[in-house]
């Protein structure tokens, strides 16, 4: 299959277009290369023949339309996005113009594309969302599809936002899309703002391991190698126009996940340890959803998908990764706003 991957040079994207070309799809990767980008995270499949990288901004109609006309896509997945819920509190105007207004973009040049060929039966538009998209959990319960959407962060309004966008064009225009809602990510080539990375980095650096509020959020993780082979088998599988929620089975506060990684690193580098007395808890973030709990049986069921890898197993890959790769991760902590306390100015 020929694949359109947008926001292939981020954390999850780049997973999805290393793992696509590994499995013989070829892939066109469309990335704006914002701060969140690393075209190091292509770099394994950077020299394959299956492989193109394209810069463009997926705000910007003729860039997109030149690119689906010079490409002829099978398939397009769309990932690219500002995806950081901190920075979404200080700044929501890039997130309403990449998530709404430049989903709404590539989804218009796409239905402009598909008719003009002639409405392939075999095309499909896959837009990645987050299950952040339904809101918070109280104690019980877990997110469905039919759950009903009450985002309540800039960034998860934004993301809500770009999904009835996709639903729309699939009802009004006919687009055959795919739509999956996935838990909280994490592994190698995650961008060093967010929650893991930091942990580790902090505890490798002996600073202090900063915890939002009374760190007994919950969030259901999962390892993104496992979520990149998900969106591979929606993509080829998947029933058009169906969602499909995605996610691990592993539920964690975030305390007791800094404290796994504390005790990860504690068998690494005994000479630091505990690495856990490096935890402070900080102010909370505003509006911070308090849990997060994907029911991924319609993924499982209809389409046999499970994840491979347990929480634990997933954070020991992860914790070996960032120790082997610190020339990766030390030039992305120069970029601007990383290492600082964001999403605190509500
Ligand atoms: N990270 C998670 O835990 C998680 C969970 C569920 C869903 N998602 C969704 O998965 C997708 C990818 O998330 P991620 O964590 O890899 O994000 P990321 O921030 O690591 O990467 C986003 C990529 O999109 C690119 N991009 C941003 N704006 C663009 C634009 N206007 N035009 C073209 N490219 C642009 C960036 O350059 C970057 O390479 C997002 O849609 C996000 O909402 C993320």
């Amino acid at each position: 299959m020929k694949i359109l991957i947008t926001g292939g040079a981020g954390f999850i994207g780049s997973a999805v277009v290393r793992l696509a070309v590994a499995r013989g799809h070829e892939v066109i990767n469309l990335d704006a290369l914002t701060y969140a980008a690393c075209l190091e995270n292509v770099a394994p499949v950077a020299s394959s023949n299956l492989y193109t990288f394209e810069k463009a901004d997926i705000c910007d109609r003729e860039a997109v339309d030149t690119l689906l006309a010079r490409h002829q896509p099978d398939a397009v997945l769309h990932l690219a996005a500002e995806s950081h819920v901190d920075r979404s509190i200080d700044g929501p105007g890039a997130f309403i113009q990449t998530n709404v207004t430049g989903t709404y973009t590539l989804l218009d040049a796409v239905r402009a594309h598909w008719e003009a060929r002639g409405k392939p039966v075999g095309f499909r538009f896959h837009h990645v969302s987050t299950d952040e998209v339904y809101g918070t959990l109280g104690d019980i319960g877990l997110f469905t599809e039919d759950s009903p959407y009450a985002p309540n962060s800039p960034y998860s309004a934004s993301k809500a936002a770009s999904d009835h966008l996709v639903r729309a064009w699939a009802e009004t225009y006919g687009l055959p899309v795919l739509l999956t809602n996935c838990s909280n990510n994490y592994g190698p080539y995650h961008f060093p703002e967010k929650l893991i990375p930091v942990v580790i980095l902090k505890a490798l650096a002996g600073e202090p391991i900063p915890v939002y509020g009374d760190g007994l959020n919950i969030r259901d993780w999962l390892y993104v190698e496992d979520h990149a082979d998900a969106l591979l088998c929606v993509l080829e599988k998947g029933a058009v126009g169906r969602s499909y929620n995605i996610g691990g089975h592993n539920e964690r506060t975030n305390i007791d996940l800094v404290r796994t990684i504390c005790g990860l690193l504690d068998a690494r580098r005994p000479e630091k340890a505990p690495h856990a007395d490096l935890i402070t808890f900080v102010t909370d973030r505003p509006g911070h959803d308090m849990r997060y709990a994907i029911d991924a049986s319609r993924i499982q069921e209809e389409l046999g998908w499970t994840p491979s890898v347990t929480v634990e197993e997933g954070l020991a890959k992860t914790v070996d990764w960032f120790v082997a790769n610190e020339d990766w991760w030390r030039a992305l902590q120069a970029r601007d706003g990383v290492g600082q306390r964001l999403g605190t100015s509500a």
